[in-house]
């Protein structure tokens, strides 16, 4: 049996890849400190708590497994906070990844799949964007994860460590048998919380901006389901495993939708009326953005098969009614 160590496993897409990670056979070790991740959401693999600053913790469980490969999720990803709090994130997701590299080294593990990010693009001159595109981020979330990706080159060409870098551009949808899905606290993305207005969680969507150089004003992003993106990890750790050599892919499904096109969608799934709010633009934000994935699906044969931002939604909507009707009996009992 081989293990792999997911970091950030507990959480929304370290969880799902956990799910397709056992469907193919392998065991997932989650490691995560559960500072977003969820207990619950570990169910397919032994569970190791610890956090990335602890480099004790790490040596325990590297030690403690025979890990074929690391999945890294785990790190911040709020990209208003990091424009605030830019130290919380380059020592979470930069010095945090140098101290799971430095143990990975120490234990001869020598192949990590990486969660980065179309944040390390910043603007985009064309769109989709090819992985050729400058990365140029605008935020200190971008340049944190692009910083991790030049750790990951010095580190191949220094130690020989191989890696896949995955600059997903927005994850979204839940896991089409119900079981998992996105459960952030804060919730800062767009589905989950234009699903709260549609079920009357809250009382309307507020759009950031609607003065972007788009054709209806309001930032386009490209959405890709939690369950593909999952898949495409699985791809790139076979990939490895194979003794491929290093490279970074994009995974979008390169068509993006503006917000308010996003709210039309989700208002036609769900059935409900979805009150809108206007409200200034956000520091950090790009005002369009979609992946050319041609390359993967080129090189590796992935294939997106949940792609449409109705089935998106619609996945997104069933587990958002499971989740609120669970919030709703805990609050009862
Ligand atoms: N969600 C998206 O649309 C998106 C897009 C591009 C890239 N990403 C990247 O994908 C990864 C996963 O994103 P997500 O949406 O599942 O986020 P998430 O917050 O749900 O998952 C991250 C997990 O990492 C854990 N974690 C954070 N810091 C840790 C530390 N120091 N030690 C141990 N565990 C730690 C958290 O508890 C959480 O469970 C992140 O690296 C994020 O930057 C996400």
């Amino acid at each position: 049996m081989s293990y792999v160590l997911v970091t950030g496993g507990a959480g929304y897409i370290g969880s799902h890849a956990c799910k397709a990670l056992a469907k193919a056979g392998y065991t997932p070790v989650v490691f995560d400190n559960l500072v977003y991740g969820h207990e619950w959401a570990v169910q397919w693999g032994p569970f190791e708590r610890g956090d990335l600053a602890d480099e004790t913790r790490l040596n325990e469980v590297f030690a403690r497994y025979d890990f074929a490969a690391v999945m890294h999720f785990a790190a911040y990803a709020y990209v208003g906070e990091s424009v605030g709090e830019p130290g919380k994130y380059y020592r979470n997701n930069v010095a945090g990844t140098l101290n799971l590299l430095d143990a990975m080294r120490r234990h001869g593990v020598n192949k990590i799949v990486f969660s980065s990010t179309c944040a390390t693009y910043g603007e985009a001159e064309v769109i989709p964007i090819p992985e050729t595109h400058a990365q140029q981020p605008i935020n200190p979330y971008g340049a944190s994860k692009l910083m991790v990706e030049r750790i990951l080159k010095d580190y191949d060409s220094a130690y020989g460590l191989r890696f896949v870098a995955l600059r997903y551009f927005n994850a979204a949808g839940a896991d089409p048998d119900g079981e998992i899905g996105e459960d952030h606290e804060p919730e800062t993305h767009l589905i989950p919380l234009v699903l709260d207005a549609a079920a009357g969680v809250r009382d309307s969507i507020m759009i950031n901006g609607t003065d972007y150089d788009t054709p209806d004003g309001t930032c386009i992003r490209d959405y890709i389901h939690v369950t593909d993106l999952a898949n495409a990890h699985l791809l790139a750790l076979q990939a490895l495993l194979r003794g491929e050599q290093s490279r970074a892919y994009n995974l979008g499904n390169g068509k993006g939708y503006s917000i308010r096109e996003l709210i039309e969608v989700a208002a036609s799934v769900t059935g409900k009326e979805i009150p809108v709010q206007y409200g200034p633009r956000r520091p950090g934000d790009a005002p369009a953005l979609a992946g050319d994935a041609a390359v993967i699906s080129r090189e590796l044969g992935w294939q997106p098969t949940l792609g449409a931002l109705e089935t998106i939604i619609e996945t997104a909507w069933k587990w958002h009614m499971k989740k609120l009707k669970v919030s709703s009996e805990k609050v009862e009992s």
